[in-house]
């Protein structure tokens, strides 16, 4: 009879796997939001806004070099859903809605490493929905339909919820979101607001040659754009709600100050922290970058290129599989 069991086990193992190699490839894939709202390109202009340009030492910056350097600082590319998904799912880790306390806003560096944004205050009363928002952005130019609105954390953009409906609102009950395990960990739970990610929220910190007199109020010209955060506390940011003995808490526990596992949702099972390392002398390094030949499952990437120059971006020089290949493995930071 065991032995009928297991031999009937293993059949149906054998079938799900064999059916899943032949269902997934035929999965529709997941609808853009943006898409589904009608959106195309052109409602997502780039802004040439002059409001960080107290930045990075005030660094002389065209027209088109302000447009890039506001996009790794505003841009979220619509990464809020794969954050909004993982709130929902994530079982008190992940949620940036909550991560963006302004109750928390006095103490947010040394509590979790995060940069304030300057000129931005905590709140002091709850806002329509009984969130803690920090208030008082001034951000001239920037379009809070494309980028959202500041959440006061640099990096961090706030968006309404498209799914936040009549019955939602009639569900929602922000003491409970804040206090009751039962409420805001059940993945039917629909948020108000949406949080995204930019790249700056990892990149972005204290510029050495002007540190912040106060390390929680710190003004423009004391911030980098790509020094990199390396005082970013991940557990304390990503799973201020996990249980200590859960296994998510546990492994982003394992994580040093600084650090990041950026590709720790793809497959590569491996807990590979490492620092949010400065940006710097990106032409040279392109200069000495050889071609290297692209092989093996990298090229099933659509735009996946067969050659190219390898500048060994990133510590372990991921970008040898490609770029496409190296991007799509780290959806922490690239959503
Ligand atoms: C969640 C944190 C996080 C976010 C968000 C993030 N990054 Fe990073 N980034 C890192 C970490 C960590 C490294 C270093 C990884 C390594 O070297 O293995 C890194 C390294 C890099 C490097 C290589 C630097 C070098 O000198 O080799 C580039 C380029 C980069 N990121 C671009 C981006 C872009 C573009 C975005 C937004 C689309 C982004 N990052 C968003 C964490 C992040």
């Amino acid at each position: 009879m065991k032995k009928i069991l297991l031999l009937a086990g293993v059949l149906i193992l054998a079938g799900v796997a064999i059916a899943l190699l032949f269902v997934r490839p035929c999965m529709p894939a997941v609808p853009d939001d943006a898409k589904l709202a009608g959106k195309s390109v052109a409602d997502f202009p780039q802004t040439a806004s002059r409001s960080f340009d107290a930045m990075d030492s005030r660094l002389s910056l065209s027209d088109d070099e302000v447009k890039g350097r506001n996009t790794w600082l505003l841009w979220t590319a619509g990464d809020q859903t794969l954050w909004d998904y993982l709130a929902q799912h994530g079982l008190g880790t992940a949620d940036l809605l909550k991560a963006i306390d302004s109750r928390q806003r006095p103490s947010r560096f040394k509590d979790m490493g995060l940069v304030n944004q300057p000129g931005m205050a905590q709140a002091a009363q709850p806002d329509e929905y009984g969130l803690w928002l920090d208030i008082g952005a001034q951000e001239d130019g920037v379009d809070a339909a494309v980028y959202g609105r500041p959440t006061g954390i640099m990096g961090l953009r706030l968006y309404p919820n498209p799914k936040f409906d009549a019955a939602a609102r009639a569900r929602w009950d922000a003491n409970r979101y804040y206090s009751d395990t039962n409420y805001y960990n059940d993945p039917k739970l629909v948020r108000p607001y949406v949080v995204g990610m930019a790249c700056g929220f990892c990149h972005i910190s204290f510029n050495p040659a002007k540190p912040p007199d106060d390390p929680e109020n710190p003004r423009w010209e004391n911030l980098s754009s790509t020094i990199g955060n390396q005082y970013l506390k991940a557990s304390s940011f990503f799973a201020s709600k996990a249980a200590p003995d859960s296994f998510a808490f546990q492994v982003l526990h394992s994580w040093a100050p600084g650090t990041i596992d950026t590709s720790f949702l793809a497959t590569d099972n491996l807990n590979n922290p490492s620092n949010m390392n400065p940006i710097y002398a990106v032409p040279a390094r392109l200069t000495v970058a050889h071609e290297e030949e692209i092989a093996g499952g990298a090229l099933n990437f659509p735009g996946e290129q067969r050659r190219m120059a390898v500048p060994h971006v990133l510590k372990d020089g991921a970008d040898s599989v490609g770029l496409i290949g190296a991007l799509s493995r780290v959806y922490v930071s690239i959503g």
